[in-house]
């Protein structure tokens, strides 16, 4: 093991910074300057360093390519009005990496190395944090295997990595969804709620033929019946039926989104009712027939949240009403907004500075 930990660091001999338009960033496709890189090998982690954001090389044989042992996180860096940039909620990103790198057979990750390279990191880019309202720096955690070697078994090398983009708004408008009676994402007892990089793969075929038929994404169902609300596209569901918040209840098939949590413990703190359980798609159906489906959304890091405008079910489009300014899901983006950008007490020390 590491005995103590150094970073070393690479500078990038001439910055990108200069050629960004930070008014029109496309998600994931601009790089800070910098990533964070350490590997595994002998039973060990090696010490990490920082070095110019640029290509690798990888075995052809890689076993990460042939197998799926890949997994990652994501998180973001905001900017505050006095310029003070803060992460949010590393540490519970850092513990679902672990909970992801178990179900994987993928080695653990020492804290320190996740929060030392996060951290040295960020600071160097700090550049490259946006200021805009709805922008920040999206990071991207990732670890996966390096074996060359095309046997099936878990490998004995791996890599972990950090880079970041500058990121603006995820979603411009309110989705059109539809739910998805036939496709899974995943089923109890399988991996859907580890990050690994097949549950998203697997993901993209039912969800072209959901935009082919002009839905943004999929309300996932449960494999078994195909009847219970799982995850809306790549975040997860929640619902206000009646003033009440209600969102399918963790499982081994959903993920335990870090969004999810922060937006269950607003509704708390706010007095709202609670309700993580089972959903039915014919429960949201006839709560929008009946009137008291007030609102619909999704929440990740990458949308903070996503309202829905409408509802495909069987073959039918439903619209829910226009979000009200008072509607939970603007108030709950504001209060976080505001939570991150450092213009509202951060009651639950969720910012990490
Ligand atoms: C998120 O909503 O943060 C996600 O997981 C989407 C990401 C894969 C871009």
């Amino acid at each position: 093991m590491l005995d103590t930990l150094t970073i070393s660091t690479q500078p990038t001999a001439k910055s990108r910074l200069p050629e960004i338009d930070f008014d029109n960033l496309d998600f994931g496709r601009t790089f800070s300057d910098h990533m964070l890189v350490v590997d595994y090998h002998d039973g060990e982690w090696q010490q990490p360093q920082i070095v110019p954001y640029g290509p690798m090389t990888v075995s052809p044989a890689n076993s990460a390519i042939h197998y799926g042992q890949s997994i990652f996180e994501g998180l973001k860096a905001y900017k505050s009005q006095s310029g003070e940039v803060a992460l949010f909620r590393p540490l519970d990103n850092f513990h679902r990496l672990n909970a992801s790198a178990e179900r994987m057979c993928m080695p653990q990750l020492p804290e320190e190395i996740f929060m030392q390279g996060l951290l040295q990191l960020v600071r160097l880019d700090a550049g490259w944090v946006p200021e805009g309202p709805g922008s920040a720096l999206y990071i991207r955690p990732f670890m996966f295997a390096t074996d060359a070697m095309l046997g099936v078994r878990p490998s004995e090398s791996y890599r972990f990595m950090i880079v970041t983009c500058p990121v603006g708004l995820y979603y411009p408008k309110p989705l059109r969804v539809r739910f998805e009676e036939k496709y899974v994402r995943s089923a109890e007892g399988g991996a859907g709620y580890s990050k690994n990089a097949g549950n998203y793969g697997a993901a993209m075929y039912p969800t072209r033929l959901g935009q082919e038929e002009g839905y943004n994404q999929l309300i996932w169902t449960d494999a078994s019946e195909h009847k219970y609300v799982e995850e809306s596209g790549t975040m997860n569901a929640m619902f206000i039926i009646d003033g009440r918040l209600v969102t399918p209840a963790l499982s081994s098939s959903i993920l335990d989104g870090i969004t999810r949590r922060s937006v269950l413990q607003l509704a708390r703190d706010w007095g709202m009712q609670v309700e993580e359980r089972q959903v039915s798609a014919r429960e949201i159906m006839q709560a929008q027939a009946d009137g008291t489906l007030q609102e619909a959304f999704g929440v990740g890091t990458a949308a903070t949240i996503a309202s829905i405008a409408v509802i495909g079910y069987q073959g039918q489009d439903y619209e829910l009403p226009a979000v009200a300014d008072d509607a939970f899901s603007r108030r709950a983006t504001a209060a976080l907004a505001a939570i991150r950008k450092g213009q509202a007490p951060d009651a639950h020390n969720w910012m990490v500075r």
